[in-house]
């Protein structure tokens, strides 16, 4: 198993806030930009996925500052009769820098298989952006100690040859620790990421080294430090944690350290 090449890789501290937010939030951002301006760690980067209806403001208010945009999901296709769909040239063009494709929640909720999501992906490169691809196994495939085998099928299939990392970053996230408080252990989330580096070594080569790998599932304040320093974690997918902007600063407090 690949061993973590002392962590050259810079840090993404990512907030998802799902279906989450109004106009007031914007409030929240802004004090979150003003936590961090002038305290961000040497070589973080911060991103912030609201929901689409709040991108454009966000971008406006967080333009000349530390804290990049990004988007939840994006159509493959650049624009036609898609009804209620919105493509990575239009969230490109709103300002965003990445988007996050395949959560769990867009595979449960909208039966998302694979494919789907290296198509989003591909779109999202296409457009100029960085796609973050998120992978992670249920609590019955965990029990059925399946993990690895779910993680390498989803990764082989949600990835292309067209991916560098430069374009992509992956994201670990079991889907039985989403939302749910409960953190995989540090030991769990080695194997995993471990396991994931060794997979992107297999595929990419040298440049397998160089991707950034999330881990994502209850991180917040009191874990983030000792998530954030395990083994080939090079940053954070943060849900519930990202909406207070106490809350996401602490957990950008792991790499104050
Ligand atoms: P959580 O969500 O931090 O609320 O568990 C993480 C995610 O789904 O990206």
């Amino acid at each position: 198993m690949s061993q973590d090449s002392n962590k050259k890789r810079t840090p993404l501290a990512a907030g998802n806030w799902k279906m989450n937010g109004l106009k007031e939030s914007i409030a929240e951002i802004a004090a979150l930009d003003g936590l961090i301006e002038n305290n961000l760690p040497a070589s973080c980067e911060i991103l912030i996925c609201p929901p689409f209806t709040l991108i454009m403001s966000f971008q406006h208010i967080l333009r000349d500052t530390k804290i990049t945009v990004g988007a939840q999901d994006c159509h493959w296709q650049e624009g036609g009769a898609h009804t209620g769909d919105i493509s990575a040239i239009m969230l490109a063009d709103a300002g965003c820098e990445y988007v996050i494709v395949g959560h769990s929640e867009r595979r449960s909720d909208h039966h998302e298989d694979n494919g789907t999501v290296m198509k989003k992906a591909e779109a999202v490169i296409n457009a100029g952006m960085k796609a973050i691809i998120c992978v992670g196994e249920s609590e019955k495939e965990r029990e059925a100690g399946a993990t690895l085998r779910i993680i390498e099928n989803q990764l082989k299939n949600s990835t292309s040859k067209a991916m560098s990392s430069e374009n992509t970053v992956i994201a670990y996230e079991p889907v039985w620790a989403i939302g749910t408080g409960k953190t995989a252990s540090v030991k769990d989330v080695e194997e995993v990421h471990n396991f994931i580096r060794m997979l992107l070594n297999e595929r990419f080569g040298e440049d397998g080294e160089g991707f950034r790998i999330l881990y994502g599932g209850s991180v917040k304040p009191a874990n983030a430090e000792s998530l954030m320093s395990a083994s080939n974690v090079d940053g954070a997918l943060v849900g519930g944690a990202s909406l207070k902007a106490d809350d996401f600063n602490g957990i950008i407090d792991a790499y104050r350290k």
